[in-house]
């Protein structure tokens, strides 16, 4: 890979400090949970993980705080008491055995920032905000991104004890649980006064930076998602004993459904869906059991929100009619709902400027994943910068992206917040 020229030599990134920060977020893992990287939601080990960053932010002079849904932020102020800020950050929950790069890149970066600045003494009139979010992952609670849901207003107090995750406990049960108060998050609201412009930087998590040979992505819209879970009621009996015409099969309906789900989105009407059955329970689990009961839990996401809900309600009707075939009782509890969202061409401006400065040519792309950038764009203008992901995969053991590449990125996103410091 070859070197980029720094416009700005004192804001080069050091690829050593940040792997460091990153083997020390990946060190924070449940115990015995397998593979890769386990720090789910609003648990014990997130909260370590934003400690870490506590940490390390107050030891550069910033003034840093925990806000009432678990976001910890981090300020260096800037020259004029009564701008606005200019913020990053991203998240440092993971999904269950994920990787080690998915929002830990955004956070080591906005680390690694914040000490640039501070080292080199580098003078900024708005002051400079660094957000770690809590829970962006949908993974447990199937609501994502709720730390920055919260700060747009977009979740509050009522939406926290209904969501739950796959043992029972409720999004609300879980903050508590970490010693924070559920039913005070509106405290944690932005006001946009507040607020002058926000960027986050990425792994893209998909593969059209890495096979188009470019190390840099700016992007301009962030895919919805619509989530559901499909509750299927078949009769459990003996797999020996029952004649197959006389079944109801909970597991063979199931099967039926993740099959009509990968076709709804291959339909030529649905073009750029993507639909995802990423977890199916049966019950009662015994080979010799027919089973009595399934669950599935379906992601479906786009660019388009007329697409994305037409394909949400067309696997609805399906499941529906398939069920009903096989006289299986079938009902839906949705889960969440996101919209797309384009982010402000006036930032992505400046990201590609930033880019331009620094010699570099990113190509401009929507995110197929969600982000908490989707969600800050409520209250400020907002945009994203992706770095490569080794052959696209994501949320897997498996997810790589160089650490030359994580540097760049974060001169990329120096670059970027001194850029919006000058402009706004
Ligand atoms: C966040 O990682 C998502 O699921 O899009
Ligand atoms: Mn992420
Ligand atoms: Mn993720």
């Amino acid at each position: 890979m070859t070197a980029v020229p720094i416009a700005h030599e004192a804001l080069g990134a050091d690829p050593n400090r940040l792997r460091t920060l990153l083997d020390r977020f990946a060190g924070l893992s449940e115990p015995d949970s397998g593979p890769g990287v386990t720090r789910l939601a609003y648990s014990r080990l997130e909260r370590e993980a934003h400690a870490v960053f506590a940490a390390h932010m107050t030891g550069l002079g910033a003034a840093v705080w925990t806000d009432a849904a678990g976001n910890t932020l981090a300020e260096l102020p800037g020259t004029d008491p009564a701008a606005p800020a200019v913020g990053t950050g991203s998240h440092l929950d993971s999904v269950p055995n994920g990787g080690r790069f998915d929002g830990i890149v955004g956070v080591v970066a906005a680390m690694e920032t914040a000490r640039l600045v501070t080292t080199h003494r580098v003078g900024h009139r708005h002051p400079l905000r660094f957000v770690v979010f809590a829970a962006e992952e949908g993974a447990r609670f199937g609501q994502a991104c709720t730390g920055s849901r919260i700060v747009a207003g977009l979740t509050g107090p009522d939406d926290l004890p209904g969501k739950r995750d796959a043992d029972g406990v409720s999004l609300a049960d879980a903050m508590s649980g970490v010693g924070l108060d559920p039913t005070r998050v509106s405290d944690a609201r932005w006001d946009p006064a507040g607020w002058a412009a926000f960027v986050e930087l990425h792994i893209e998590q998909g593969a059209v930076l890495e096979s188009t040979d470019r190390r840099v992505g700016v992007v301009d819209a962030i895919s919805g998602s619509t989530r559901m879970r499909i509750d299927l009621a078949g009769r459990a009996s003996h797999s020996g004993g029952t004649p197959m015409h006389l079944r109801a099969d909970a597991a063979a309906a199931a099967a039926e459904i993740v099959l009509l789900v990968e076709s709804v989105a291959l339909r030529a009407a649905a073009w750029g869906t993507r639909a995802t059955v990423g977890r199916i329970d049966v019950a009662p689990g015994s080979m010799t059991t027919i089973a009595g009961s399934a669950s599935l839990w379906v992601d479906v996401r786009g660019l388009d929100g007329d697409r994305q809900h037409r394909a949400a309600t067309e696997i609805v009707e399906s499941a529906t009619a398939a069920c009903a075939r096989r006289g299986v009782r079938c009902t839906t509890t949705p889960l969440a709902e996101t919209p797309p969202v384009p982010l402000p061409a006036a930032v992505r401006d400046t990201l590609v400027a930033a880019c331009a400065d620094l010699g570099l040519e990113p190509t401009v792309l929507p995110s197929g994943a969600s982000h908490d950038a989707q969600q800050v764009n409520e209250v400020t203008p907002t945009g994203m910068i992706f770095i490569p992901s080794r052959d696209g995969i994501s949320h897997d053991p498996a997810e790589h992206t160089d650490i030359d590449d994580v540097a760049l990125g974060t001169t990329v996103l120096a670059e970027s917040l001194l850029r919006l410091d000058g402009e706004l």
